[in-house]
């Protein structure tokens, strides 16, 4: 579902010339997945996520999703592609001035969807993160976990093979954190989209991957199976982590 071939990601850092934050790294993710990427803070697990979607655009190596060769798409093929790319964020970025339900139609009217479908496919959304009746509040009205769930319907709007999310539970208590992934798991195990999330949480990555990518200093140490919510690290690093949580 998603390949990244040997992408690698540098950036000019003021008076210390070039870093790199992705070393040339490949990996497969599959689809239907719910896969990881875990790693000490700037690992590179940010920088990875938003290459993806070419939200940033690797140095080096090309990056496919759905059998699309995103690295090869022209800017208006590669802004129609993107639209079936969600993205999650810990901040949830929603528009203030807008309530829920334009929220979660905003991509859709990006794209230029009809009124009339768009208003079927928000409620829809709203119906699937359970936010109906939250529908004409105003995200100030709204607690961190509704906020999120907001992010995640408006990720879906466009009905996306994959979903892309940054710590999307970094900014939540435990028991909202717990709703939010039931809300991720809900999704991906009824539409089979395809999950790709950041977290520096061990038990998001058990909770909720089937495997995750282990970064360190911008290099992918391991890709890490997760079976019945255990995390079988063999690297040095990923078994730390483990102990740590
Ligand atoms: N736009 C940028 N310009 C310059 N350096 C950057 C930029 N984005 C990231 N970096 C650097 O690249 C490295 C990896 O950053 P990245 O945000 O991907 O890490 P991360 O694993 O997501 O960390 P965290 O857990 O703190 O979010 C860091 O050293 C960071 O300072
Ligand atoms: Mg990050």
């Amino acid at each position: 579902m998603i390949v990244l071939e040997q992408v690698s990601k540098r950036y000019r850092h003021r008076d210390q010339g070039w870093f790199t934050a992705v070393e040339p790294l490949s990996l497969h993710i599959k689809a239907g997945e719910i896969f990881g990427l875990m790693g000490y803070s700037g690992a590179g697990k940010s920088t990875l996520l938003r290459l993806i979607n070419l939200l940033e655009r690797p140095d080096s190596g090309s990056v496919s999703v759905d059998g699309q060769t995103l690295t090869a798409l022209s800017a208006p093929s590669l802004r129609q592609a993107r639209q079936h790319i969600g993205m999650v964020f810990q901040q949830f970025n929603l528009l203030a001035n807008r309530t829920v339900a334009a929220n979660v139609a905003f991509p859709l009217e990006v794209a230029g969807w009809q009124r009339s479908d768009i208003e079927r496919r928000v409620a829809e959304c709203l119906d699937i993160v359970g936010l109906t009746d939250r529908a004409n509040h105003y995200p100030a009205q709204l607690s961190g976990g509704q906020k999120q769930r907001v992010g995640i319907a408006r990720a879906l709007a466009a009905s996306p093979k994959v979903i892309l999310a940054d710590e999307p539970t970094s900014a939540l208590d435990p028991a909202t954190t717990r709703s939010v992934l039931e809300c991720l798991l809900d999704i991906n195990r009824r539409f089979n989209v395809t999950i790709v999330i950041v977290t520096h949480e061990m038990s998001v990555i058990r909770r909720l991957c089937d495997r995750a990518a282990l970064l360190h200093q911008g290099k992918l140490l391991e890709v890490i199976d997760v079976k019945d919510n255990q995390i079988h690290a063999q690297s040095a690093i990923g078994q730390e982590l483990v102990q740590e949580d």
